[in-house]
């Protein structure tokens, strides 16, 4: 069946990958993120196997703008069943050398973005009496060096999604998290740049680490997403699965 699905933060990455499998699944895809004229590479992607999907520019950290946004996507693709809250940010730091600029916006984009876009999107599911909600968490929920700020995001991520799937199953509405381990992607080419590493060395390390032997790419979290979001994964909800090429410890 085909439903209307927002991907938040899918001009790149992991987002991009996600909105076009979902298109490619047969959904109507938002493909949202800060500046909808960066999300034109995904749209064309998407238009040029023949999906649909419409781009949308909102900051999801910003109530009105998400509402806005919702409202945009409801009358220019049908009313949003299915969310993937993707969009995110890093700002790594030490704690001691950590601002709270970089606590804040950390903390600002992924959980309040997820509360945001969730709370405007449940209305529609609920109305529609069926529902999907994909949260990204990561690995570093388990806690990462110089990265207070985006492991306690992403542990919040699983809170949220837990408490989400207990609010919304009886509309009919499942929500699950996928924790990515390292992907390749911008965000973890700024982390090399960051360290001063260069990016082929940084993912050949990371690969060395990964019980399959090579680093993740974004269609591996994407695959995921559009299992979570199928019809037939009804039952299976607050869960979160890791999407790391190995356990996690
Ligand atoms: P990325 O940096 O390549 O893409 C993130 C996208 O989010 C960008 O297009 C950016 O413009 C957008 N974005 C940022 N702030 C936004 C806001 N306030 N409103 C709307 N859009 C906004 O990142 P990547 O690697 O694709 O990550 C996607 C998600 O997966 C993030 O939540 C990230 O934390 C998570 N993740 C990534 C991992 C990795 O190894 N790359 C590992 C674990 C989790």
């Amino acid at each position: 069946m085909t439903r209307t699905a927002i991907v938040t933060g899918a001009a790149r990455g992991i987002g991009a990958a996600t909105a076009i499998r979902l298109a490619a699944d047969g959904h109507a895809v938002a493909v949202l993120d800060l500046d909808a004229s960066s999300c034109a590479d995904t749209v064309a992607t998407i238009e040029g196997a023949g999906g649909r999907a419409f781009a949308v520019g909102a900051d999801v950290a910003d109530a009105e703008g998400v509402q806005a946004a919702v409202d945009l996507v409801t009358a220019r693709l049908g009313a949003p069943t299915i969310l993937v809250n993707n969009a995110g940010i890093i700002r790594d730091n030490l704690l001691f050398k950590m601002t709270e600029d970089d606590w804040d916006s950390v903390l600002s984009v992924h959980l309040r973005g997820a509360f945001l876009m969730s709370r405007a999107v449940q209305k529609h599911q609920v109305e529609a009496g069926w529902g999907r909600i994909v949260n990204l968490s990561s690995t570093s929920a388990l806690g990462n060096r110089g990265q207070a700020n985006y492991s306690a995001a992403k542990a919040g991520m699983q809170g949220l999604t837990k408490t989400l799937a207990f609010e919304l199953g009886r509309y009919g509405v499942t929500a699950n998290a996928i924790a990515p381990g390292f992907i390749v992607t911008d965000m973890t080419r700024a982390t090399a740049e960051r360290i001063g590493v260069g990016f082929d060395d940084f993912v050949a390390h990371a690969a060395k680490e990964i019980p399959v032997g090579r680093a993740g790419e974004p269609t591996d979290i994407a695959a995921a997403a559009s299992f979570f979001v199928s019809e037939e994964a009804g039952f299976v909800s607050g869960q979160v699965l890791y999407v790391a090429g190995g356990p996690t410890s």
